[in-house]
C-alpha cells in the first residue's frame, strides 16, 4: 500500500462525534473497535486521551493492513487482530474487561468501490463478496443453493418482494452456464424487476447475498452477547447499523439484555430469563444530521444505538 492510500481518506467515518460522546474515552481505558476498517473511529477514540488502549479487529485482511498503516503513529497503544467480531469472546480471553466497544457494521467504501471484491452492482467484477476472503463466494451460493434457499435469502435478507421470480430467472440462467459476475447478476434482476423502485433494482438482491455469504446476522447476534458479557461495569457498547435487519437485531438484543421481561403479566416473578445487564442510552437511534448526509451520502441510512453495562446483573421484575 503506497503513501497515497494513507493520505487519501478511503472511507469517511459516520457519526464520529456522537460515537465518541457515547463511548466517553476521554478518561482513558481499554476499548475495542470490532470493525476498524480504515481506522476513522479508532483514530478519534485514540486522540481523545493518551490513556486509551485499543484492540482493533476486522475480518478483512486488506482493511486491517490499511488500518495498521493509518494508525501507526499510535504505536503499541493499538493491537490489530484479523478476526470475525462474532468471536469477540475468544479474542478477549485473558484481556481486561473493555470500557467501551464499538461496531460499525456493513461494508466500507474501500470494499464497495473495489470491483474485484464483487460487492457493488455499480462495478463489474467477480461475484465474490467475501469480507474475509475465505469460504463460499456469492457465485458459489448462486451456483449451489436450491430454489427454496435462494428465495428465502432474497426475501429474508433483502426484503425483496419479487424473490420467487428472481430465483426462477437465476435457475433458468444456471441451465445456460454459471453466474460469475456482478453485471451478469444485475442484468438478470433488472430483467425481472424493471425500474419500478427508486433504488437500483439489484440493491436488495446484492444486500441479501452479502448477508448470506458473510453470515452477517449470525455474527452480529454472537457479538452482542459476547460484548455485553465482557464489558466492564459502567462500560459502554455502541453499534452503528445501516439497514433495518441489522438495526432490529441490535434493538432486540438491547431490549432483552436491559431486562424487558417476556413473561405473561400475571406471573409474580420472572421466569423467562430476562436479565438487567444493560441500560439503553439511546431510546431512539441517533441519525446523522442533514449536513453530514450532504457531505457523506453513505451516512444516510446510519442508525446509532448505545447501552451501558450495569454494575451487577439483576433478574427482571
Ligand atoms: C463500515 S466499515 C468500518 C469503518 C470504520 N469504522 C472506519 O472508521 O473506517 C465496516 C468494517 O467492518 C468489517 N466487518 C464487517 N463484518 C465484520 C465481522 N463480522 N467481523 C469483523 N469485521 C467485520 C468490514 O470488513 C469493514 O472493514
Amino acid at each position: 500500500m503506497g503513501t497515497s492510500d494513507v493520505e487519501r481518506a478511503p472511507h469517511t467515518p459516520v457519526l464520529v462525534r456522537e460515537v465518541v460522546e457515547l463511548l466517553a474515552p476521554e478518561r482513558g481505558g481499554f476499548f475495542v473497535d470490532a470493525t476498524v476498517g480504515a481506522g476513522g473511529h479508532a483514530r478519534a477514540l485514540l486522540e481523545a486521551s493518551s490513556g486509551v488502549r485499543l484492540l482493533a479487529l476486522d475480518r478483512d485482511p486488506d482493511a486491517l493492513a490499511l488500518a495498521r498503516e493509518r494508525l501507526a503513529r499510535f504505536g503499541d497503544r493499538v493491537r490489530f487482530v484479523a478476526a470475525n467480531f462474532g468471536d469477540l469472546g475468544g479474542e478477549l480471553e485473558g484481556l481486561p474487561p473493555p470500557d467501551g466497544i464499538l461496531a460499525d457494521l456493513g461494508v466500507s467504501s474501500m470494499q464497495l468501490e473495489e470491483p474485484s471484491r464483487g460487492f457493488s452492482f455499480r462495478r463489474d467484477g467477480p461475484l465474490d463478496m467475501r469480507m474475509s476472503r475465505s469460504g463460499r463466494s456469492a457465485a458459489d451460493v448462486l451456483a449451489t443453493a436450491s430454489a427454496d434457499e435462494l428465495s428465502r435469502i432474497f426475501s429474508e435478507y433483502g426484503e425483496e418482494r419479487m424473490a420467487v421470480k428472481i430465483t426462477r430467472a437465476i435457475l433458468e440462467e444456471r441451465t445456460r452456464g454459471p453466474i460469475t459476475t456482478t453485471r451478469q447478476l444485475s442484468r438478470i434482476v433488472a430483467r425481472v424487476k424493471g425500474d419500478r423502485e427508486k433504488i437500483d433494482p439489484a440493491t436488495r438482491v446484492f444486500q441479501a447475498l452479502r448477508i448470506e455469504v458473510n453470515e452477517e446476522l449470525q455474527a452480529l447476534s454472537r457479538f452482542l452477547v459476547a460484548a455485553v458479557a465482557k464489558l466492564n461495569a459502567g462500560g459502554r457498547l455502541a453499534v452503528l447499523s445501516y439497514h433495518s435487519l441489522e438495526d432490529r437485531v441490535v434493538k432486540d438484543a438491547f431490549r432483552k439484555q436491559s431486562g424487558v421481561c417476556l413473561c405473561p403479566p400475571k406471573l409474580p416473578v420472572c421466569v423467562c430469563g430476562a436479565r438487567r445487564a444493560l441500560i439503553v442510552l439511546t431510546r431512539r437511534p441517533i441519525r446523522p444530521k442533514e449536513s453530514e448526509i450532504r457531505s457523506n451520502p453513505r451516512s444516510r441510512s446510519a442508525r446509532l444505538r448505545a447501552a451501558e453495562k450495569i454494575a451487577s446483573e439483576r433478574t427482571a421484575v
